[in-house]
C-alpha cells in the first residue's frame, strides 16, 4: 500500500514511522521536509498549489492524507479527483476557518463560548458590547500555537487589537476562565466505525502546548462520555475518515468545544507508548480501510515537548523510563524539536521522573499544575 502525505511535518515523520513495520510505504509532497531526510520516503519538493506536482503525487497512490491544516481545500479537492483523500476536503474546509468551525459546533449542539463575527472595526465594537470582556479576538484563519489572537481585557484596548490582527476576518470569544484544557482524539475508519482515546489534560505556555497527562487525572467518566457523544456527531456528520483531535475548555464540571484539528494531534503522542495502539497507526488504518486498533490505555503517561532547544539525548534518557522522539529540525526558538513520553502504572510512580523531566527542559513553572496531587490510580 502508497500512501500520499500532504505536509513535511513531525507528523508525518511519525506517521511514517507508524506504517513502515506495516508494510506502507510513502511519498510526501511538500516545499520543505526536513523531519523526513534520511527516511525512506519519496519527496516530491513543490507547493501544494503546484497542479503538475500534485497530479505527479498522485500517481500510483492508494490513498491521500494531510498532517496539517493549513494546505488549501482547492488543493485537496483537485487531488481527491484523482485518489481517494481522507479526512475529507469538507473536514478539512470546516476546521479551516474558526467562525465556520464554531457555527459547526453549535448546529450540532456541541457547547462553545459564545462568540461573534468581526469582519469590520465597526462590527468589534458591537461583539465587545455584546460579549463583554475579557475577551479573545482570533483571526478566522491560518492561526496557530496562539499565533493570530489577542486577548482583549480593557476597552481601551479594542483598537490595538484590531490593529494588531491586521484586519482580517476574525471572530471575538468570550474569554473562559477554564478549570483545565482538555483533548479527545477520536478515529473513524471507512465503514463508520468509531474509536476514543481517553481525555487528555493540556499544559500551554506561550500558546504552545508544553505537557500532556494522559488519561486525564480525575476526569468524570460523565465527561468522557460526552465528548465522545459530541465527537461522533462531528465525525457521522462530516462523514470523517481519520483521526479527529477536539480541544476543550472545562469549566464547573462542563466541556466547551474550542477547536477541532483533522489530523493526528499533538497532545496524543503519548498513544506510541501509553495505548494498545498509537494515533498514528490508528490513522493509517483508518485512512487504509483497515481494521482499527485497540485504544485502551497502559497505565498513566506524561508527554513533554521539546520547544526551541533540546538538551542532550543522553540527559533526557537519564530521566528513569523515558522515551525520546527527536524530529530531525533544526533549532529556533518555539519550534517543536521533539517530545519525550514517560509512562508509569500510576501517577504517583512518574511524579518523580517527570519533575526531573521539566527541569531537564526548562518548564519547572509548569511543575505547580502538571504535578499537583493525582489521585493513586489512572483515570480514577
Ligand atoms: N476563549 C478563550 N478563553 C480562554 N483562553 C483561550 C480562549 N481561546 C483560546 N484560549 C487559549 O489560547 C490557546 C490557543 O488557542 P486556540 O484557539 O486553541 O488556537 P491555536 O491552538 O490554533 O493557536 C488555547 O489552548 C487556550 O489556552
Ligand atoms: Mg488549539
Amino acid at each position: 500500500m502508497k500512501v500520499g502525505i500532504l505536509g513535511g511535518g513531525q507528523l508525518g515523520r511519525l506517521i511514517v514511522l507508524a506504517g513502515l513495520p506495516l508494510g506502507v510505504s510513502f511519498r510526501v509532497l511538500a516545499r520543505e521536509a526536513e523531519a523526513l531526510a534520511g527516511l525512506a520516503v519519496e519527496h516530491i519538493a513543490a507547493d501544494y498549489d503546484d497542479v503538475e506536482a500534485i497530479e505527479h503525487f498522485a500517481a500510483g497512490l492508494d490513498v491521500a492524507t494531510y498532517e496539517f491544516e493549513n494546505v488549501s481545500v482547492g488543493a485537496v479537492s483537485a487531488l481527491a479527483k484523482q485518489v481517494p483523500v481522507y479526512p475529507p476536503p469538507r473536514a478539512l474546509h470546516t476546521a479551516q476557518d474558526r467562525l465556520h468551525e464554531k457555527t459547526f459546533f453549535q448546529g450540532l449542539g456541541i457547547a462553545t463560548p459564545e462568540f461573534a463575527a468581526v469582519e469590520s472595526r465597526a462590527d468589534l465594537h458591537v461583539a465587545v458590547d455584546r460579549l463583554g470582556l475579557p475577551a479573545v479576538l482570533k483571526a478566522r484563519r491560518l492561526g496557530y500555537d496562539g499565533k493570530g489572537q489577542v486577548v482583549i481585557t480593557d476597552p481601551a484596548e479594542v483598537e490595538a487589537a484590531w490593529q494588531r490582527l491586521g484586519g482580517v476576518p476574525a471572530i471575538l470569544e468570550q474569554f473562559i476562565s477554564f478549570d483545565r484544557e482538555l483533548s479527545l482524539v477520536a478515529v473513524r475508519g471507512r465503514r463508520g466505525e468509531t474509536a476514543y482515546y481517553p481525555l487528555v489534560e493540556n499544559h500551554h505556555r506561550s500558546g504552545i502546548l508544553r505537557v500532556s497527562l494522559a488519561p486525564a487525572p480525575s476526569a468524570e467518566p460523565q465527561l468522557q462520555r460526552q465528548a465522545e457523544a459530541w465527537a461522533e456527531g462531528i465525525l457521522q456528520t462530516l462523514d470523517y475518515v481519520g483521526v479527529l483531535a477536539i480541544e476543550w475548555f472545562e469549566i464547573g464540571g462542563r466541556l466547551l468545544a474550542n477547536e477541532m484539528a483533522p489530523r493526528v494531534h499533538n497532545s496524543g503522542h503519548w498513544t506510541i507508548e501509553g495505548a494498545a495502539t498509537s494515533q498514528f497507526e490508528n490513522h493509517l488504518r483508518a485512512i487504509l480501510g483497515w481494521p482499527l486498533g485497540g485504544t485502551s490505555v497502559l497505565g498513566c503517561s506524561a508527554l513533554v515537548n521539546l520547544i526551541g532547544t533540546c538538551p542532550a539525548t543522553a540527559d533526557l534518557l537519564a530521566v528513569p523510563g523515558s522515551h525520546v522522539h527527536l524530529y530531525g529540525k533544526s533549532p529556533r526558538p518555539g519550534r517543536k524539536l521533539g517530545h519525550v513520553t514517560i509512562r508509569g502504572e500510576e501517577w504517583a510512580s512518574i511524579h518523580e521522573p517527570l519533575r526531573q523531566l521539566l527541569a531537564r527542559v526548562g518548564e519547572e513553572q509548569l511543575s505547580a499544575g502538571v504535578l499537583a496531587p493525582r489521585p493513586a490510580r489512572a483515570g480514577g
